[in-house]
């Protein structure tokens, strides 16, 4: 069973993420709406005594997907393998994968975009009847063995809902969108893990980690240890809001929240004055492809307001000329600079 790693080692998880990773149900805190959808499949299959229905957790990175099917395992009393797409290189490999689980087991397979055509050929009879269809030979000799699985569970977890093919996500019994967290969920994350690193957070420390987080508490964890440190450094026992301010201001994190993609992109739209741009260009521009574009960049920006999506284009709003301190061509403001 090489083959089936720990998802850490290959989905820009870090061992440090997985310790702060809460182990129970009730410390999960945000993305109450699929909590609770899952709360009631998970009661629901424990009842029949039977494996939950497959799940796929869609949106954008550190959003908590890895951390929900680790906690889905625990509330199902089973036990997850976890794997990702691109290891899974050959149809052989997943066969080894699926024939080595037990019945009950839950598989999760980050990045299952990335599963070629071929491979997810061999997961379909697999998630709908616990088979495993093997092709011997080739050509009219060629003959299919079937083998049973046991009942199991696939929680398959995406950036790029677009590139999941059609057959793939209809054989998934539940589908759930990850949200982006607010600044209460995130600080209360930060609060949390801070008490676990044995360095406590005042709230108004954690909020402001928080506002600069992107809604993300993958970003919200990495700041907290990286403003940890400065406290350290300075020999406080505790993280208090001038010590955050000051770590925060010194890494250059955006008081927005923004990365460098996102302030890139925002520099293309303001600078096209209230013009639309279409997504190849930004594409182009940015070297990134329009998906990545517009599944993995956007959906925080748009989730925020800092930019529109139209027939013609992306176009920036007065939000985001005001986040890049400029002067609005849409609704101009007094006494701003312009880059115009
Ligand atoms: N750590 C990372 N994500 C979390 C979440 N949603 N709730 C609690 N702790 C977390």
């Amino acid at each position: 069973m090489e083959r089936i790693v720990e998802v850490e080692k290959i989905a820009f998880d870090s061992a440090e993420d997985a310790s702060l990773r809460p182990s129970a149900w009730d410390d999960y805190i945000g993305q109450k709406a699929i909590k609770n959808n899952l709360r009631v499949f998970i009661d629901a299959a424990n009842k029949r005594k039977e494996p939950i229905d497959h799940i796929l957790f869609f949106g954008p990175p550190g959003l908590g997907k890895t951390t929900l099917a680790y906690l889905i395992a625990r509330e199902m009393g089973a036990n997850i393998k976890t794997t990702a797409g691109p290891m899974i290189e050959k149809s052989g490999d997943l066969a080894a994968i699926l024939t080595n689980l037990s019945e009950g087991d839950i598989l999760f397979i980050d990045e299952i975009h990335r599963l070629s055509h071929a491979i997810e050929e061999v997961l379909y009879p697999a998630m709908e009847d616990y088979r495993l269809d093997i092709i011997i030979g080739s050509g009219p000799a060629a003959q299919t063995v079937k083998i049973d699985l046991p009942r199991f569970t696939l929680i398959g977890a995406t950036t790029r809902a677009g590139m999941i093919s059609n057959p793939l996500r209809d054989r998934f019994g539940a589908h759930f969108r990850m949200q982006f967290y607010n600044t209460i969920e995130l600080a209360q994350i930060a609060v949390r893990a801070a008490n676990k690193l044995g360095k406590p957070i005042e709230k108004s420390a954690a909020e402001e980690i928080a506002r600069r987080s992107r809604g993300t508490p993958r970003i919200a964890l990495r700041l907290l240890r990286r403003v940890r440190d400065y406290a350290e450094v300075e020999g406080e026992s505790a993280i208090g809001i001038e010590r955050a301010i000051a770590a925060l201001d010194a890494l250059g994190v955006n008081e927005h929240g923004f990365d460098e993609l996102d302030l890139r992109l925002l520099a293309l739209l303001v600078e096209a004055r209230g013009r639309a741009i279409g997504l190849s260009t930004l594409g182009a521009a940015l070297s990134e492809d329009g998906a990545t574009i517009e599944e993995v960049i956007e959906p925080y920006l748009l989730a925020n307001g800092y930019l529109e999506r139209t027939a013609k284009g992306r176009i920036a709003t007065i939000k985001s000329y005001e986040a890049l301190k400029l002067a609005s061509p849409i609704a101009p403001a007094a006494n701003k600079p312009s880059l115009f």
